[in-house]
């Protein structure tokens, strides 16, 4: 299968700078590694600075690029806003944010405990805000802003164990919504970007360990798990001059799981 980052042309994301919260791994280590390929200025953020470090010096060899590794938690406001002054002393600007920290896990909604709950909400949601809010400065100020929300299509239908991460995600889309009409004369775009269920992730084996992959998979009309690779493409193109004219829009990248139906199976 061609890789889906060959058909960028060497160059595509020059003169861009980004900062990827969760970016030290899975989903969005691939973007934050797609756009350094593609000659982007990149500032990868979560809580564990020697996963970050080892983030950073793995993209330094594979690209020559230099990015940036701080350590923050997005539930923390001022840290969000320490996070996007850092990248903007180090690079001069940030006009890209993605937002890719999360967590989740299989839990039964009656046995979240309030903290449970607000914990994902605080983490996916809450969080998604604070450095939405944080970033909002040098985005209007760089020109050409952009935020690509990294969401998903649990929300879509009620899916079993997930109450916690469905209600984050939904309102994380709708802040994309709400965020892509206000922020829009500021020149600041705002996307979302809903993975299906992608292989090698955390987030697949949380939630389908084992045997419950090979049913998972059976709920994808295309018949297979997505790639890292094929989540980072549609970012880098989100970023590129072709998707100038897309704001507030869900981009979902599922293989046809959400036109199905539901993934997850009753417990
Ligand atoms: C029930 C649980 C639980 C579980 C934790 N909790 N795990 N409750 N079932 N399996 C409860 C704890 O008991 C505690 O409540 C509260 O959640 C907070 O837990 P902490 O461990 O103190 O939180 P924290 O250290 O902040 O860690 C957050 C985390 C953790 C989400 C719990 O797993 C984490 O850091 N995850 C990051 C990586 C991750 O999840 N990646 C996957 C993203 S995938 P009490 O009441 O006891 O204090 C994804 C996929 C989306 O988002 C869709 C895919 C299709
Ligand atoms: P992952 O590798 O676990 O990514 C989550 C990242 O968030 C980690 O790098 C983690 O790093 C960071 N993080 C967690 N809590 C944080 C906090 N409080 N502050 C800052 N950073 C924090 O999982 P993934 O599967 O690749 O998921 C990436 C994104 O894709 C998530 O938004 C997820 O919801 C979404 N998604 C994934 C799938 C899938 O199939 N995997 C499907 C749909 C949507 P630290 O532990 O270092 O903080």
């Amino acid at each position: 299968m061609t890789n889906p980052l060959d058909v960028f042309r060497d160059g595509a994301l020059a003169g861009h700078v980004a900062v990827v919260t969760g970016g030290g791994t899975g989903i969005c280590k691939g973007i934050a590694a797609a756009f350094a390929r593609f000659g982007c200025e990149v500032c990868i953020t979560s809580r564990k600075q020697d996963v970050l470090d080892a983030t950073a010096a793995e993209l330094k060899a594979a690209t020559g690029r230099d990015v940036l590794a701080i350590a923050a938690d997005v539930r923390d406001p001022d840290a969000m806003v320490g996070v996007v002054e850092a990248a903007k002393a180090r690079f001069g600007k940030v006009d890209t944010l993605v937002n890719g920290a999360a967590g989740n896990f299989l839990a039964p909604a009656i046995g979240l405990s309030p903290n449970a709950f607000r914990t994902v909400i605080d983490i996916d949601l809450v969080g998604s805000f604070h450095a939405a809010r944080a970033a909002f400065p040098a985005l209007r100020d760089a020109g050409d802003g952009l935020i690509i929300n990294i969401t998903a299509t649990l929300h879509y239908h009620g899916t079993p164990l997930q109450l916690h991460a469905s209600a984050a995600k939904a309102g994380v889309d709708a802040m994309t919504r709400n965020l892509a009409v206000e922020w829009a004369g500021a020149g600041v775009r705002v996307v979302s970007i809903a993975p299906g269920p992608i292989a090698e992730t955390e987030g697949m084996k949380r939630l389908a360990p084992g045997d419950a992959a090979k049913q998972a998979r059976k709920a994808v009309p295309l018949g297979r798990f997505g790639s890292i690779d094929e989540i980072a493409a549609s970012a880098v193109y989100m970023r590129s001059a072709a998707a100038a004219y897309i704001t507030g829009t869900v981009l979902v990248v599922d293989g046809g799981n959400a036109t199905l139906g539901a993934m997850m199976m009753m417990p």
